[in-house]
């Protein structure tokens, strides 16, 4: 159990003992949080002020009985303001934890009580065309809530949801047969096949006998013509080949690559059962799915209010023409995962523009009585230093290839300069490492749902934020250890006496705390946060608190603090999936 929860669980005993029977049953207890301000503690209640008024008691008051009756061994109590109970960790307690931490390889991550079954949909680039910055966010985060969710004990799948049969092919099929160079293909298939599709797009837009042209190529192709099928394969092999290169460099891995196209004969009989069950009906020729006024208009995703009134936006699941759409396609896609994955829980990492999309597909499993923890978790854009969408210089969208060549690139300098004696190979494994992880930390230490500025020098920086700077920290630590002889082992007893020790123990406990709060909000910039705090305190008691020149129970537990801060680093860094060297 983490530390507020401990105290959550005895201040709930000291709750029922103080108030017996008055104890209001729909009370609950909120979770002890984390103080805001040291000087007052480290973990603090409101629970008194929130309870007083209903227990006709005044809260200092009640806040005083409720400390006497805890007599806590984990920590001191004190009462502050209108009522607010601090708790001060007793050191002891702090030491306690972590000569648990020093023998614990999940460094007092508990696993979940009760796993799930979580499908993971992130990436999901659209073949033929440009893999946008959207997709790299979806890329970094979803990579990582797979793996926080993995380490937590849940049963992850992840899967990437390529679209692989929209429009774009009637442009591609055209393409393919009048103006593709094989070579280029061959080459870099995923440019050449993103430079067949701009050509004709542009083509299509001079010659309007094209666009008809393109558009039957497509007919044929849904209708299952031969030689377009195979061309269509054709494409969808190359880029998967293309995009796995990239991944391979971000280390990062699907379970499965079910695109649209894998859903395509599940959707004629979906939209006739939707039919069947009244969820969905015609209007004008098209199929498509209304509110059913469960919600309040405001809530209600298949609303929005013109010109003061609430007028309906269904889901067109059918065109009139026959076609399906990227709704029916994604019903039929969860579905699928509820059925034949056993899903408890589907997230989708996709950029907040779907928000409405992600509404009304909810809300339509709803309708069907499907239900589980569905959600869309949203993220902004990348802005440029311009604070206008990241384009690259010709204003083209910048593809996630070039990015990763760009930050290796850069990192590489980074590390020439840091250590100019290190052999050529092992430079280039941690330009890689510093490059990526570069990339993937400024990322994950925003928050999800702002829009974020890509700054190539502020992500390699070796001060602030950074992963380079984090990374740093790691190394300035692991050498500690080259220093001394037979390395590292774990003291029986921790002694913590000084404020910096105390400070930084008090950090390495709370990292049992901050990742399981890191998935469940699905917001890695807390997790981020919290490392760089950690290496921030780290550097505090290495210049407060000599180490090497120290002795006996004070050198042990010095020694300690210093592994476990590399081993949180470590495994912290390696929840983002970004790599930490030995040296750097
Ligand atoms: N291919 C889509 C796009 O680029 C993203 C797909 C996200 N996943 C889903 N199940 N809709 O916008």
């Amino acid at each position: 159990m983490t530390i507020p929860n401990e105290l959550t669980a005895q201040l709930t005993a000291a709750l029922q003992q103080v108030l017996g029977d008055a104890l209001p049953c729909d009370f609950s207890i909120p979770t002890v949080s984390v103080a805001q301000d040291l000087r007052f503690g480290d973990y603090q209640s409101n629970v008194a002020m929130m309870l007083a008024k209903r227990v006709g008691m005044n809260p200092r008051e009640l806040a005083a009985k409720l400390t006497e009756a805890m007599e806590s061994s984990i920590a001191a109590t004190e009462i502050a303001g209108p009522g607010f109970i601090n708790f001060r960790v007793r050191p002891e307690y702090f030491a306690a934890r972590t000569e648990a931490m020093l023998q614990d390889e999940r460094l007092g991550v508990a696993l979940v009580d009760q796993p799930k079954t979580i499908v993971i949909d992130f990436s999901a680039p659209n073949v033929a065309k440009p893999m946008h910055v959207g997709h790299i966010r979806s890329t970094i985060i979803g990579d990582t809530l797979g793996r926080l969710a993995r380490f937590l004990g849940h049963t992850v799948i992840t899967d990437n949801h390529i679209g692989d049969w929209g429009t774009q092919f009637g442009m591609i099929l055209w393409g393919w047969k009048h103006i593709l160079d094989q070579e280029e293909l061959k080459k870099n298939p995923i440019d050449a096949l993103l430079d067949v599709y701009k050509q004709v797009n542009a083509k299509c837009k001079e010659d309007e006998t094209l666009l008809p042209l393109c558009k039957a190529e497509l007919v044929k192709l849904q209708g299952g013509d031969a030689e377009n099928l195979d061309i269509w394969n054709k494409c969808i092999a190359v880029t998967k080949t293309g995009l796995q290169k990239i991944y391979d460099q971000l280390d990062i891995r699907f379970d499965y690559w079910l695109g649209e196209s894998a859903y395509n004969d599940a959707l004629a009989p979906l939209v006739e059962k939707l039919v069947a069950d009244g969820i969905a009906r015609e209007s004008d020729g098209a199929i498509c799915v209304f509110s059913d006024g469960f919600h309040k208009p405001q809530n209600d995703p298949f609303l929005v209010q013109k010109d003061g009134e609430w007028v309906p936006v269904p889901a067109i699941i059918r065109k009139a023409d026959g076609g399906f759409l990227y709704a029916t396609t994604d019903l039929a896609t969860l579905d699928y995962r509820t059925q034949n994955f056993n899903a408890d829980a589907i997230w989708y990492v996709v950029g907040a523009p779907q928000d409405k999309h992600f509404k009304q597909i909810f809300d339509i499993e709803r309708m069907r009585g499907v239900s589980g923890d569905f959600r869309h978790v949203a993220f902004g854009s990348i802005l440029g230093k311009d604070r206008r969408p990241f384009k690259t210089r010709s204003g083209d969208t910048v593809s996630l290839q070039d990015v990763i060549d760009e930050a290796i690139e850069r990192a590489t300098k980074v590390v020439e300069e840091k250590s100019p004696d290190m052999p050529a190979e092992e430079k280039a494994a941690v330009a890689q490492a510093v490059g990526v992880g570069a990339i993937k930390f400024a990322e994950l230490s925003q928050n999800r749902l702002s829009d974020y500025i890509f700054d190539w020098d502020k992500m390699l920086a070796l001060t602030g934020d950074t992963a380079p700077y984090l990374q740093n920290s790691y190394v300035r630590v692991r050498s500690i250890f080259r220093k001394i002889e037979g390395g590292f082992t774990a003291p029986e007893k921790m002694h913590l006496t000084e404020p910096a020790e105390i400070a930084l123990a008090r950090l390495l406990v709370r990292y049992a705390e901050v990742v399981p709060a890191t998935l469940d909000d699905c917001k890695p910039n807390l997790l981020a946060a919290y490392l760089y705090e950690l290496a921030k305190a780290f550097h505090s008691f290495y210049e407060a608190c000599p180490v090497l020149r120290s002795e006996g129970d004070t050198r042990a537990t010095r020694l300690a603090l210093c592994e476990l801060t590399a081993r949180v680093l470590k495994q912290g860094m390696g929840l983002f999936g970004i790599t930490m060297p030995d040296r750097m």
